[in-house]
């Protein structure tokens, strides 16, 4: 069986305090054990979040990585460099980076590689574009950028990726997709994997992202092919986000 994801993307958002409030909200006991759970707080925030989330069962996440372990790469941070603060986690191929930083799907399998070489679970995000929806495209695109990169892994990589399915058109605008729209898409790319391996096809785990909330994440979690949900508003406020990892228990 897959155990559940519940992952939130803070992005440029929130604060030591918050760090601090997320500690103390998550202590062993209130999350059911059969589910992991991992906070993606900005950088800076790595070192202090390692320390607070000591004694929680919060796993550390971070929002990008560089593909390179080191060098000249002014403002950038490696792969290396997160697992020193017990990063477990890394999401490739955001749909922010890949608009605002121009991240293309070779960049986004560059990175995929990095996280898998100092072993941290890649989580590779993608999605259509409203335009792309609307035009009848999605299962195309979505298999599309899955596909440049599950193509180039090597069969025992394949197994340590997750994948999170993000409608650009739902992402912070309060438009979720509906529990269908977003398990058709999520069937369709576990069928797309049994097109590699069947034993990863029922393995493998698919998050939902986009305007997941304490409200809607129970009906969106229960879809046969939604393990978890990859969350970013609702993850900055400690109560919501709790709702949201006890309804996928
Ligand atoms: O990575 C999470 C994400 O992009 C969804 O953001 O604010 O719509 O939950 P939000």
């Amino acid at each position: 069986m897959r155990t559940p994801l519940i992952a939130g993307n803070w992005k440029m958002n929130g604060s030591a305090s918050l760090v601090e409030d997320f500690g103390r909200a998550f202590p062993r006991t209130v999350l059911p054990a059969s589910l992991d759970v991992v906070i993606l707080p900005p950088f800076p925030y790595l070192d202090m979040a390692q320390r607070a989330f000591a004694d929680t069962s919060l796993e550390l996440g971070a929002q990008t990585l560089n593909p390179l372990h080191s060098g000249a790469r002014t403002g950038e941070v490696s792969g290396q460099m997160l697992r020193e603060f017990g990063v477990r986690y890394a999401l490739v191929g955001h749909s922010e980076r890949r608009q605002l930083y121009r991240e293309n799907d070779e960049a986004v399998h560059d990175r995929l590689l990095a996280a898998l070489s100092v072993d941290i679970t890649p989580i590779l995000c993608v999605g259509e574009s409203l335009e792309e929806r609307d035009a009848g495209h999605t299962m195309e695109v979505v298999l599309g950028q899955v596909g440049y990169v599950m193509a180039r892994l090597e069969p025992e990589q394949r197994p340590r990726v997750v994948i999170a399915y993000e409608p650009v058109w739902a992402i912070g605008t309060g438009r979720t997709a509906t529990p269908g729209q977003a398990q058709e898409v999520m069937a369709g790319i576990r069928k797309y994997q049994a097109s590699f391996d069947r034993g990863l096809a029922a393995g493998m785990r698919l998050l939902y992202g986009g305007s997941m909330n304490a409200n809607n994440a129970a009906e969106l979690l229960a879809q046969p092919d939604i393990d978890g949900g990859l969350v970013g508003g609702a993850s900055l406020k400690v109560d919501d986000f709790l709702a949201i990892c006890q309804s996928a228990g």
